[in-house]
């Protein structure tokens, strides 16, 4: 779609932008983070005369705490996520509103989990810190999306990351990091829901061009940690753990989306249309057998490990 096509889908979506942003407002809880803290279990550091960090301080299970690392830092670069996010929907009315309440949200995301990871000595603060400081210098790069693409991007993105944090939660076998990161995964819901909305009102306006920006980013998803240290490697571990895989990633992510937008319901579409709807049924496939394969191997080194053990 040539740039006038994007920005008048752009200006389309205002009246859908504030409308949903009035209906987020209304359904959104200011929630308190400080309550999910359990800052009791808290202690000085060496620097103000208490005990230095180490490992065995930790209650989290290595994996546990690799997945809290990652998802804090992954909210951590919010800077970045602000900045992509004004250059692609603009600084003016309904999406500058919605863009900063947005970015309000998010910032209380990361500030609860280090709260948590903090008190409880549940990782290495000084290994945290600076690999904080290396995510944040790499930034987040969406690749200068249209604001199409981001839509549908940030529909994935926003459920995908509500049910990493929703798993991560559970993988810490703590009823308080779960509660935490219920809490978190339900203000996810909220942002996905928008983003949704958003896209389910641009297949009503621009049917073809949504389609095609829908089989794109199914298509080339990446989650949005990517910048930080070790993620290939982190994922692949969270991955085998079953907190977040490439058949949840399928079943739950991207089923959902897709059957919301019915896409494969959607009558009247030109031969580009059609042909992105056939793009996305082959990417689905793909993802779907990807996803088989993975599951099949990790049962099957399952299998083995366990075999060794016994
Ligand atoms: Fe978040
Ligand atoms: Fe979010």
């Amino acid at each position: 779609m040539a740039t006038s096509g994007h920005r008048a889908v752009l200006a389309g979506l205002e009246a859908v932008v504030a409308e949903n942003l009035e209906r987020h407002l209304a359904c959104a809880e200011d929630w308190m983070p400080h309550e999910y803290v359990p800052w009791s279990d808290g202690r000085n550091f060496a620097r103000l005369g208490g005990e230095p960090w180490s490992a065995e301080q930790s209650k989290l299970s290595p994996i546990a705490r690799t997945a809290l690392e990652v998802n804090l830092l992954t909210e951590d670069n919010l800077p970045s996520y602000h900045a992509e996010l004004v250059r692609t929907f603009g600084r003016d009315g309904a999406w500058r509103a919605w863009v900063n309440r947005w970015t309000a949200e998010e910032g209380r995301h990361a500030s609860c989990i280090r709260d948590y990871l903090l008190v409880t000595r549940g990782t290495d603060p000084e290994r945290l810190e600076r690999d904080r400081l290396a995510t944040l210098q790499a930034g987040f790069d969406s690749g200068g999306k249209p604001p199409l693409y981001a839509c549908v991007y940030t529909s994935l993105q926003e459920l995908a990351t509500r049910v990493a944090h929703r798993n991560a939660g559970f993988a810490c076998e703590d009823p308080v990091a779960e509660r935490l990161f219920a809490r978190i995964a339900m203000d996810e819901n909220l942002h996905m829901i928008f983003y949704r909305n958003l896209v389910k009102a641009a297949l009503e306006l621009a049917p073809n061009q949504t389609v095609r920006a829908i089989a794109d980013e199914v298509g080339g998803f990446a989650m949005p940690g990517t910048a930080v240290p070790g993620f290939a490697r982190k994922a692949a571990q969270i991955a085998r753990a079953g907190i977040y895989d490439l058949r949840i990633h399928h079943d739950d992510v991207i089923l959902p989306l897709v059957r919301y937008w019915q896409i494969f319901e959607i009558e009247g579409l030109d031969a580009q249309g059609e042909k992105a709807r056939q793009d996305l049924a082959a990417i689905l496939g793909a993802q779907d057998a990807r996803a088989a394969r993975f599951v099949a191997r990790r049962e099957e080194a399952q299998g083995s490990s366990r075999a060794a053990r016994s």
